[in-house]
């Protein structure tokens, strides 16, 4: 038998996959001590049964994470069977090279903690590159959204797909050939964090519609970025597709004010409201898939 624990930043999530997979949910209670740390505690025991730890660790990510990991260390303390952990968005994991000579490789740092704490297998959502994966010894099953992307475009006429930079150039060929079209790739440059610049792109975009495609929108410079190239360039129109909504700062309003047309997101990490610009895609059918697969 299974158990789902829900850390709070995925309950709507955990709630689905409860309701769908027939399993039952272990309440957690969850607050601060009056400095600030965690204090954590199951409504009831685990022993011998699976647990299913879930939780996206988006912003607060230093809380959620924290979360997680003292979720995991109790059910491993309760003598859980088996921890799988399903972390749609796992915070950190774009940092899976040092910025510089002098800094940490945090990514790193997290796959270190998440064994530690006793999960034995980690469950993500378009994880930010394989680079990441490597860092675990655990099994790491890593669900693409590109499937869930391609129904939605199937219908559509003169595309090309756009990767926004040369990291996401796997993610862009891989929707291209689910939909029989071409794709280029942007060259972004960043000088400082949370800014860049566009310097180019591998290929022709005249009078296309234009998908972009992206593991993350943070403070939505990039696509704003990329949009605006792309219809300087002589595209017909651009939309975005991305798997994880983190949407730091202005980064709503910036996407409002912008040239793309419609963004499609998951709810990998959950929004209390995003106006008429976006597109929600529910990922519970997906992992549901994949979990029935796996317990
Ligand atoms: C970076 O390599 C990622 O794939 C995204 O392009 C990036 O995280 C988006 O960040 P922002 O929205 O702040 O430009």
């Amino acid at each position: 038998m299974t158990k789902i624990i829900s850390g709070r930043n995925s309950k709507k999530l955990a709630a689905q996959l409860s309701k769908n997979l027939k399993l039952p949910l272990v309440g957690a209670f969850i607050d601060y001590f009056a400095d600030g740390e965690l204090r954590i505690q199951l409504a009831g025991g685990i022993q011998g049964e699976n647990a299913l730890i879930v939780q996206s660790t988006s912003t607060p990510v230093n809380d959620h994470l924290m979360e997680l990991l003292l979720l995991a260390h109790t059910a491993k303390r309760l003598q859980a069977r088996k921890i799988i952990a399903l972390v749609p968005y796992l915070g950190y994991s774009r940092q899976d090279q040092p910025f510089s000579n002098f800094g940490p490789i945090s990514a790193q740092v997290v796959a270190t903690l998440i064994e530690a704490a006793g999960i034995d297998h980690l469950i993500t959502l378009d994880l930010h590159s394989e680079q990441t994966k490597k860092f675990f010894k655990i099994d790491v099953q890593n669900i693409e959204a590109a499937p869930v992307f391609a129904k939605i475009l199937k219908e559509a006429v003169n595309l090309i797909i756009v990767s926004p930079d040369k990291g996401g150039n796997d993610r862009a060929h891989k929707l291209s050939l689910l939909l029989g079209v071409n794709f280029v790739v942007m060259n972004k440059m960043r000088k400082s964090p949370n800014t860049c610049q566009i310097a180019g792109m591998s290929g022709d975009v005249t009078g296309k519609h234009c998908v972009l495609i992206d593991d993350i929108i943070d403070t939505g410079h990039t696509l704003c970025k990329a949009a605006e190239f792309l219809m300087q360039a002589g595209a017909f129109s651009v939309e975005a597709m991305v798997t994880h909504a983190v949407l730091s700062r202005q980064a709503i309003e910036k996407l409002e004010d912008s040239v793309i047309k419609k963004i499609t997101v998951t709810n990998s990490i959950e929004h209390t409201y995003l106006s008429n610009k976006f597109r929600v895609i529910e990922i519970a059918p997906l992992l549901t898939d994949t979990l029935c697969d796996l317990l």
